[in-house]
């Protein structure tokens, strides 16, 4: 690979029909008042649709800098950090994150911004693990969590991690694709 093919190489995950589907999916669910983060804003796709077409406060995070100025330059608000650690308990009514996924072995990781926008790690639950294991510290009470996850990262084993956590989890939306099936889980406190 040339150095002009890496500066033409993108930095920031394109929205793709993962991002859709979680976007029209939770549209309808969230009202004006409300407190929104999105983990993981990569364009920023997710966070500026939810907040022209609910008009709720949107804060989007990533690992990722680019990622970062991309959602900037879309006019929102974007704070580079790790999952939800930069945030503080009981912040936020809606969290919805669409995480890496693909199943990648060892083997074929690659350490750039794309991979870490693609791969879960050997089981695909590499991220959806710890940001599960936090989330409920940042939303409120009554809040909810919007998880775009996949057939490739057993949705079974997710709703685990979710009950671990001590929160419910139901699907709210599917989409079916040849290799894969795309499910948004709608994941609540468990006495909420
Ligand atoms: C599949 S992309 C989704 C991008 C965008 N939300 C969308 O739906 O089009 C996953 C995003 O998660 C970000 N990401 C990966 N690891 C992360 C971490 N530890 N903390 C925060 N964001 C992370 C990536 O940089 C990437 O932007």
């Amino acid at each position: 690979m040339t150095l002009s093919d890496r500066r033409e190489m993108p930095t920031v995950y394109e929205p793709a029909e993962d991002s859709r589907l979680l976007a029209d999916a939770i549209i309808d669910r969230i009202d004006a008042d409300e407190r929104v983060l999105e983990v993981g804003t990569g364009s920023g796709y997710v966070a500026a649709r939810v907040s022209e077409e609910t008009g709720a406060r949107v804060v989007g995070s990533d690992i990722n800098p680019e990622a970062c100025r991309r959602a900037r330059e879309e006019g929102l608000e974007a704070v580079r950090g790790n999952l939800t650690d930069p945030f503080r308990r009981n912040s936020f009514d809606v969290v919805c994150f669409n995480p890496p996924y693909l199943p990648t072995p060892p083997e074929q990781e690659w350490d750039d911004p794309l991979e870490h926008a693609l791969s879960g790690g050997e089981d695909g639950r590499r991220l959806i693990r710890p940001f599960l294991a936090d989330v409920g510290r940042i939303l409120r009470p009554d809040g909810r969590v919007y998880l775009l996850v996949s057939s490739l990262t057993d949705i079974d084993a997710v709703a685990k991690l979710a009950d671990d956590a001590g929160m419910e989890t139901r699907e709210i939306a599917e989409e079916s694709f040849p290799f894969e099936r795309l499910v948004t889980l709608e994941i609540t406190h468990r006495n909420s």
